[in-house]
């Protein structure tokens, strides 16, 4: 469903990531492991076309590597990047229906997408209307990761998400990631963190990011790399 094929990416003139070959089907629940600065956003960020690329990125039929970064949302493509970019003085739901006007949804489906996201995560139609300037960092990663929703609707790349998340948040966080995995069997999820841990018993397979590459591993604390 996305396969990486020899594939090298550089911001200007420095290569970050190199040696990329991996595929991950659909329904994968992927965790992406690495330390500080092992390139766990890059990598996110390649996906979404933000990256100088040489070799192939396939997502399904379609070529990412030669594709513009907005034609994403209208793939099924859905992103939380590290930093959430918010639009503060938008509200709380302005900000997560941005993606459908990228996407090129009609209203129906807009607004069938908005009631599944406020089943997935209630909270946020408590906040709908608030400035999203006004709402706790913990509360603006759940309103990117309604945003990511938005247009996720075949791949969810979420770029560490429980980072500086109190533990209540965390929790809460984590049951609506389980919420979104019970309402959607088909969606890829793709969740970067520094700490293994805090994916343990969710994730369905890891990659290990080291130095710009990429391998498979585990979350099994004695045995980071496979
Ligand atoms: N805009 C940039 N210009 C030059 N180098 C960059 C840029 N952004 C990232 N890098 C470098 O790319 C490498 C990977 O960074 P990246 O942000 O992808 O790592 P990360 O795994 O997400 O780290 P963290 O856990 O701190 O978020 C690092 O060596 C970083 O210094
Ligand atoms: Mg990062």
């Amino acid at each position: 469903m996305l396969e990486f094929r020899n594939v090298t990416a550089s911001i200007g003139i420095i290569q970050i990531l190199r040696g990329l070959d991996f595929r991950i089907a659909p329904a994968e629940t992927l965790a992406l492991i690495g330390r500080n600065g092992a390139g766990k956003t890059t990598l996110l960020r390649t996906i979404m076309g933000f990256t100088r690329v040489t070799g192939e990125i396939r997502f399904g039929d379609t070529r990412l590597d030669s594709m513009a970064p907005p034609k994403r949302p209208g793939l099924g493509i859905g992103y939380s990047p590290e930093d959430r970019r918010l639009f503060s003085a938008f509200t709380v739901e302005e900000n997560i229906l941005l993606p459908a006007q990228a996407a090129r949804l009609g209203t129906a489906e807009t607004q069938k997408r908005l009631d599944r996201i406020y089943d997935i995560l209630p909270e946020l139609r408590d906040m709908a209307g608030r400035p999203a300037g006004n709402v706790s960092g913990g509360q603006g990663k759940m309103v990117a990761l309604g945003r990511a929703l938005m247009s996720g609707t075949r791949l969810v790349m979420l770029d560490e998400p429980f980072q500086g998340l109190a533990p209540a948040l965390a929790q809460r966080y984590a049951a609506a990631l389980r919420a979104l995995r019970d309402a959607d069997r088909s969606v890829t999820l793709m969740i970067t963190e520094s700490n293994p841990s805090l994916l343990r018993g969710f994730a369905s397979r890891t990659l290990v990011i080291e130095r710009g590459e990429v391998a498979e591993g585990t979350l099994d604390p004695d045995r980071r790399t496979a």
